[in-house]
């Protein structure tokens, strides 16, 4: 990774480069991460319905993440300044100290089919027919056979609701590199049918579940305590406890680990919303709690873990449309949708890192306003070279606005 040194302080056409002769990025692909508009008009349009334009957010990459010893180049997509300079500042402490271990689950999402007026005996009836009921998921699911994918299982329970008693038949398809909604529910509306026919009652919805608790990615991490101090590491846990008991540190808590992974899902083409949902449905499943653990272990090391459901893919949906996406999961590198999920997962824990890092000793200020300044200075209206002498001046004053921006910009001008 000695390529990449300073990245960050390189020009834009630099930095494409490094990502040349590092990450087999061709001439070609470079050009189309440069212009913004890489989305055609004509394909943006058959993305979704009523589309009138293409909005843009900017792509970085951070190169100093090592997960299970390989080394990568991550894409954040994002709008947001600091989310990605702390998730390169972690990355790089996690490296001098081993870097990441991360593990994940096989690919397998859920789905459920929600059968109203049941017979006294629908369970009975379900597990009678469940020979025939699981054949016919499997044939429905066949095509990720092939990919070495396919169903998994199948199981019902009942639940009391103000509507009445209702049978929930859940089924478990692996989808290997595939996100996997359309498979689940094109498995989910074909099954239905035969449902109703074994079990009775009629079917009403028909949809994966995106708590995708059978796809869960690990990633841990030890920041030594000679790296990083004994008395950093102490500050740092006192900021985790907050958030493991206190639901209003909490929710932000968690904001800061979803910085990282939303940013690698947006850059990497993913349904970030899906990711979002999953994510925190798993995080209030026993009372809303923080998706990470930060311990010290016998040597005063700060021990991090983290363990998140990602319902993510390295293929089809916007991933085959998004030119940009593909040329980000091409500098990722990585060979499966298991493996970009893990990469997400020391993604997340990593930044949270970063952020009670900060937090817990100089403040977030310091680091974000700094990197802030160049968005107020521009607001402020300074052009070109203007933006740096803004920057500059806001970081002596220590006063970080639009308002200090603007008055700044007003005396360089001449009053
Ligand atoms: P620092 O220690 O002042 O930085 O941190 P430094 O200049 O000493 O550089 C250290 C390393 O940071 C560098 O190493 C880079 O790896 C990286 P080097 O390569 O120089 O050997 N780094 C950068 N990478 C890319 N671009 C840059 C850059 N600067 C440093 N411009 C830093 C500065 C901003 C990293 C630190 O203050 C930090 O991590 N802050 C937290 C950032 C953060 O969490 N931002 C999220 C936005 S705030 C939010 O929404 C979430 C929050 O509410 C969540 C929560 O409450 O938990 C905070």
């Amino acid at each position: 990774m000695s390529a990449f040194s300073g990245f960050y302080k390189k020009t834009i056409q630099e930095r494409l480069e490094i990502l040349k002769t590092e990450r087999g990025i061709s001439d070609e692909e470079a050009k189309v991460l440069l212009d913004s508009g890489a989305l055609e008009l004509e394909t943006a349009n058959r993305m979704i319905e009523n589309m009138v334009g293409v909005n843009h957010l900017p792509l970085g990459v951070v190169p100093g993440f090592v997960i299970n010893g390989k080394k990568y180049v991550v894409p954040m997509c994002i709008e947001e300044p600091s989310v990605v300079a702390g998730a390169a500042k972690a990355a790089k402490l996690a490296a001098q100290c081993g870097g990441f271990a991360a593990d994940a689950d096989e690919p397998v999402m859920t789905g459920q089919v929600q059968l109203v007026k049941v017979p006294e005996d629908a369970i009975e009836k379900f597990d009678s027919n469940k020979g025939k009921i699981a054949a016919k998921a499997k044939e429905l699911a066949s095509g990720m056979e092939r990919y070495g994918g396919g169903y998994r299982e199948c199981e019902a329970h009942l639940i009391e609701t103000s509507r009445g008693k209702m049978l929930v038949a859940v089924f478990y398809v692996d989808v290997r590199d595939a996100m996997g909604a359309n498979t689940l529910n094109t498995l989910l509306e074909g099954i239905a049918p035969m449902l109703e026919e074994k079990i009775g009652g009629e079917a009403r919805l028909r949809i994966l579940t995106n708590l995708a608790v059978r796809r869960k990615a690990r990633a841990k991490c030890i920041w030594k305590k000679e790296l990083i101090g004994g008395d950093a590491i102490e500050k740092i846990l006192d900021g985790y406890e907050l958030a493991a008991n206190d639901i209003y540190r909490c929710c932000t808590h968690n904001k800061g680990i979803m910085n990282g992974v939303d940013a690698v899902a947006v850059a990497t083409g993913n349904d970030w919303r899906a990711v979002e949902a999953s994510v925190h449905a798993y995080a209030a499943m026993d009372g809303y709690k923080p998706l990470n653990k930060f311990y010290k272990n016998d040597e005063g090391d700060l021990v991090g873990e983290i363990e998140l459901p990602l319902t993510v893919g390295t293929i089809g949906g916007a991933i085959g449309t998004n030119p940009v996406a593909r040329i980000a999961l091409k500098v990722l590198g990585v060979k499966s949708a298991q493996e970009l999920s893990m990469v997400m997962a020391a993604v997340g824990l990593a930044q949270n890192f970063a952020a009670l890092h900060a937090l817990s000793t100089v403040g977030i200020q310091k680091g974000h306003m700094k990197l802030h300044a160049s968005n107020l200075a521009v607001i402020a209206g300074a052009k070109g070279e203007e933006v740096e002498r803004v920057v500059e001046r806001m970081a002596e004053q220590k006063k970080y606005s639009a308002e200090a921006a603007k008055e700044i910009l007003k005396e360089m001008r001449g009053g």
